[in-house]
């Protein structure tokens, strides 16, 4: 059942993302395909989740802010601005109407893979993290980012909120208060 819908999910990603973010996508899958296996997290539900996070990553504002109205979803302030925060959402919202997906972790994993959250699943820090060491990124402190992931996947989550904060501050944008509470949150779990 579900090899025919990642399938079907693949065929109409192939169609309809360019060839570069399907290639971005395919990265996602493998890394998290590996962290569920490693992890002990469902590998079906890891690859729909990849396969899916990134589809409305190049709706343009006026795409992502029309589907909010046609899902009849508040924007908050800060997605009002970062406008791009919210292709999580809008894949979620897609992927449920689309592929008729119910499984709430599935769709929570593709709407927080922009943000994360306070109390993240297992998949949901999968698919966050994958999205940052899938083998087709390159950026400094990548390689050691890898290494957490394999060895913890909390310690390898802090690392990632940790470099997205620094990295937002540095390019003197808006950070989104999911992403600090889930830094905050995963760092004193760790400390204790
Ligand atoms: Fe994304
Ligand atoms: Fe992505």
């Amino acid at each position: 059942m579900n090899n025919k819908l990642i399938r079907e999910i693949k065929t109409f990603l192939k169609e309809k993302i360019s060839h570069k973010r399907y290639e971005h996508t395919m990265g996602v899958v493998k890394s998290a395909v590996n962290l569920a296996q490693k992890y002990d997290a469902n590998v079906e539900d890891a690859k729909i989740a990849a396969l899916l996070h990134d589809y409305a990553k190049d709706f343009s504002r006026e795409e992502l802010f029309s589907y909010a109205k046609k899902y009849d979803i508040v924007i908050d302030d800060i997605m009002k601005i970062a406008h791009e925060l919210l292709h999580g959402k809008i894949a979620a919202l897609i992927a449920e109407e689309k592929f008729n997906i119910k499984n709430k972790d599935i769709l929570n994993a593709i709407e927080y893979h922009t943000t994360g959250r306070v109390n993240m699943s297992k998949l949901e820090k999968i698919i966050y993290l994958s999205d940052f060491i899938e083998e087709g990124r390159d950026y400094p402190g990548v390689d050691d980012l890898r290494k957490i992931a394999n060895i913890d996947l909390d310690r390898a989550i802090l690392q990632a909120f940790d470099n997205t904060i620094v990295y937002v501050l540095s390019i003197g944008k808006l950070l989104h208060p999911n992403t600090l509470n889930a830094r905050n949150q995963i760092l004193l779990y760790i400390k204790e």
